[in-house]
């Protein structure tokens, strides 16, 4: 069997093929790059409907396949900006209208933790989601994908973005500040703001901005955030590891392919007798062959749907989704 996935929650489109043994045939993308300032949802979703058409053909050239080897089509059903969701939705509609195969819609934070099932020897691990809207631990618990703990403003990504932004760098901010980082010394006191299983960033993001404002070096700055940021997130995960008595951690969102970060969860995995798992980057990030693997796996656990069921979820919770093919 090979599904089509179509991922497209905020700034990338991607189309991914897999197979019944999660190859990933294809995984091809793009990703709209702002000339200055955020996201604009209709800009977004304007170029993904541009690009949408380009990727799946793309893809199955890049898989070796025809479109009608295609048996199932997935897209990205929420969470994420209203308009790039309803257009993604009307490519899948119609691509499975003309193919006449079966759709699923599929959530997008579930499909970071399945892909990481898929690709590493993770079996039931807690997923460390890390991204730019998004951050959250999340464990299977009684037949669901349950949020342990999240961030309580804004994603650790957008934290990176927007410090980066404000400094005259380009987006995605997350890597150059991780380049960056490795020339600090010097950690200066950012606010470690852990409230129970959840986090907050955005008082971070204000005393970052006000040290740079005082002359404090990028070098430095990007040390410190990385540093008190990424330590944070390792303390809720090692609590929801303790918690659950689970020794698998696996990293998912374009955060996780933060080589710090992967030492620093690592390091508490290791001490703790546990193992850490980290899926390949482009599986990491938005991707098409994440949405495509978890329609595969939820249509083999019986799950269908009707076109009437397709309609786009900009707040679809990660704990609304009953897992029923695990
Ligand atoms: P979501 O829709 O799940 O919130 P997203 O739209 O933010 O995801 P992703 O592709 O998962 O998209 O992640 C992008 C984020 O990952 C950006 O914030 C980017 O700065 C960050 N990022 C990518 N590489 C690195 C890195 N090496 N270090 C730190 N952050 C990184
Ligand atoms: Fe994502």
């Amino acid at each position: 069997m090979h599904a089509l996935g179509i991922e497209g929650t905020a700034h990338t489109v991607g189309i991914g093929i897999v197979d019944d043994a999660c190859r990933i045939l294809a995984n091809v993308y793009d990703m709209v790059k702002p000339e200055k300032g955020g996201i604009h949802p209709r800009e977004a979703a304007n170029h993904h409907a541009e690009m949408v058409v380009p990727l799946i053909r793309k893809a199955v050239d890049v898989a070796g396949l025809d479109l009608s080897d295609v048996d199932l089509v997935a897209f990205s059903q929420g969470p994420g900006l209203g308009p790039c969701l309803r257009t993604v939705a009307t490519a899948a509609r119609a691509l499975s209208l003309a193919l006449e195969v079966p759709i699923l819609g599929v959530n997008h934070c579930v499909a970071h933790l399945e892909i990481g099932r898929g690709v590493t020897a993770a079996k039931d691990p807690v997923l460390l989601y890390v991204s730019g809207g998004n951050t959250q631990v999340i464990a299977f618990a009684r037949g669901r994908y349950r949020v342990f703990g999240e961030t309580l403003d804004i994603g650790v990504g957008n934290l990176l973005d927007k410090f980066a932004r404000e400094a005259g760098l380009p987006f995605p901010g997350g890597p150059i500040l991780e380049k960056l980082a490795r020339e600090g010394r010097t950690l200066v006191p950012l606010p470690y703001s852990v409230k129970g299983m959840d986090v907050a960033f955005s008082g971070m993001l204000t005393a970052a901005l006000t040290f740079r404002k005082q002359g404090t070096s990028m070098e430095d700055l990007a040390f410190s955030i990385q540093e008190v940021a990424f330590a944070m997130l390792t303390e809720v995960t090692e609590r929801a590891m303790a918690h659950l008595d689970n020794p698998e951690i696996l990293l998912g969102g374009g955060v996780a392919r933060n080589k710090r970060l992967q030492e620093m969860v690592g390091r508490m995995a290791a001490d703790r007798g546990a193992k850490m798992f980290v899926p390949p980057g482009d599986l990491c990030i938005d991707n098409g062959a994440m949405i495509a693997w978890t329609g595969l796996e939820m249509h083999r656990g019986g799950v269908r749907a009707s076109l009437a069921d397709t309609v786009v979820d900009q707040r679809y919770r990660t704990d609304e989704v009953p897992v029923s093919w695990r």
